[in-house]
């Protein structure tokens, strides 16, 4: 058996991306190269920019290109941040953000930044009033995600963008598990900048972007995390990763014309699954599970067990999951964000994510809830924290 229950760690390659990358494979010129083999590119270049752009709901000069959702969330935070402002200034984000985000964080908190880590509920949410409570005079910046990685709780970021704009602001969101799974337009949304990757939708690793509206960021400037050409308006150096670019592009339109149907079918996967298993294996806890959620996403405590434990004797069966974020593995420290929704090392130990996409089949879900219910069982039947009797 091989099933593959980790999409939100990454995804499969759409046949679309495959066959659009065979294509473009012996296109090689430069988009910078004013000859015509490098403005043949640059073309191919635009058109693509310009559909990842239209299905994020944006236009193409506000996306940026870059190597991965971590760079994107380095720049915007670095950029913006580290110039003498004349303050000590103050940023705002939460306590259940991807390592790229947190890590960054501390980073500037070494180098002169205020930090305030917004404490979520136990579902898993954060809220708008601790926001506004934690706002003061040298804040410069917020940057809340949309949906979690590890749980998939969708964040009011509409909300916290509208409170942000009355403030002037800036904000910016780390959206990278939202693209194919939930729906939104970014152009409405008054978000000013927003992380993305091409892999959390079945294109290739190695090619992600910042939205970035370069509106309340006049207030402050912008220095590039990577100097050199002129690239991505000067903002971003480094030729660009054009096969990822085409290839991202050709997820877009794959994705595009049947996102509803997709979100429906995944969402009918998970939320069988966690009926299964709500009836099979007692003393569990869905993290998250009421508050608004990604629909591919289900992330379970098991009581007395560890989660990695769980996660082995399961790839022993064929069937691929994750504790935490893929960012995170070789830590044995407990989940920063089950941390955050129950303050128990026990419950964040034994947490397991289970991340289905378009591929997973009813049958899967079936097989992967039986394979656990005997691992569970299993190792309780070994633990000494099983109480016994
Ligand atoms: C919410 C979130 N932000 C950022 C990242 C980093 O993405 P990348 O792998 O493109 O650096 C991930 C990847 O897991 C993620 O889930």
């Amino acid at each position: 058996m091989s099933l593959y229950l980790d999409n939100n760690a990454t995804t499969s390659l759409h046949p679309a991306v495959k066959e659009a990358i065979i294509e473009f494979l012996d296109s090689y010129g430069n988009p910078g190269s004013m000859h015509e083999a490098g403005r043949r590119v640059k073309d191919r270049l635009d058109s693509a920019r310009e559909e990842i752009a239209s299905f994020l709901g944006t236009t193409p000069t506000k996306i940026m290109f870059t190597s991965c959702a971590s760079e994107s969330n380095n720049t915007i935070l670095k950029s913006l941040l580290l110039h003498d402002f004349g303050f000590k200034p103050h940023m705002i984000t939460s306590a259940i953000e991807h390592p790229s985000i947190i890590t960054t964080a501390r980073y500037l908190e070494k180098n002169g930044v205020d930090v305030t880590y917004l404490p979520v509920t136990k579902d898993g949410i954060i809220e708008i009033s601790a926001l506004e409570k934690a706002i003061t005079d040298r804040t410069v910046l917020v940057s809340i995600m949309h949906a979690n990685n590890e749980i998939g709780t969708v964040q009011p970021i509409e909300e916290a963008a509208k409170l942000l704009t009355q403030k002037n602001i800036f904000f910016h969101s780390d959206m990278v598990q939202a693209p194919g799974k939930i729906i939104f337009n970014l152009d409405s949304m008054d978000i000013d900048a927003a992380s993305f990757s091409a892999h959390k939708m079945h294109a290739p690793k190695g090619i992600g972007a910042l939205y970035f509206k370069n509106s309340k960021a006049e207030n402050f400037p912008f220095t590039p995390l990577i100097h050199g050409g002129h690239q991505e308006n000067g903002l971003r150096a480094g030729t660009e990763n054009t096969i990822g670019i085409i290839a991202w592009a050709a997820a877009c339109r794959a994705i595009k014309a049947d996102v509803q149907n997709e979100i429906d079918y995944i969402k009918n996967l998970r939320d069988s699954f966690e009926n299964i298993i709500k009836e099979s294996i007692s003393d569990i806890v869905i993290n998250g599970e009421s508050a608004p959620r990604k629909p591919c996403t289900s992330n379970v405590s098991f009581k007395y067990v560890e989660g990695e434990s769980i996660l082995l004797r399961l790839d022993m069966e064929g069937i691929a999951v994750s504790t935490g974020s893929a960012c995170s593995t070789g830590s044995l420290d407990p989940s920063h964000v089950i941390m955050a929704l129950h303050n128990d090392p026990e419950t964040a130990h034994g947490s397991i994510r289970f991340s289905f996409s378009r591929e997973n089949s009813m049958e899967d879900v079936q097989a992967t809830a039986a394979a656990l219910k005997k691992t569970i069982d299993f190792l309780r039947s070994i633990s000494p924290l099983t109480p016994k009797g």
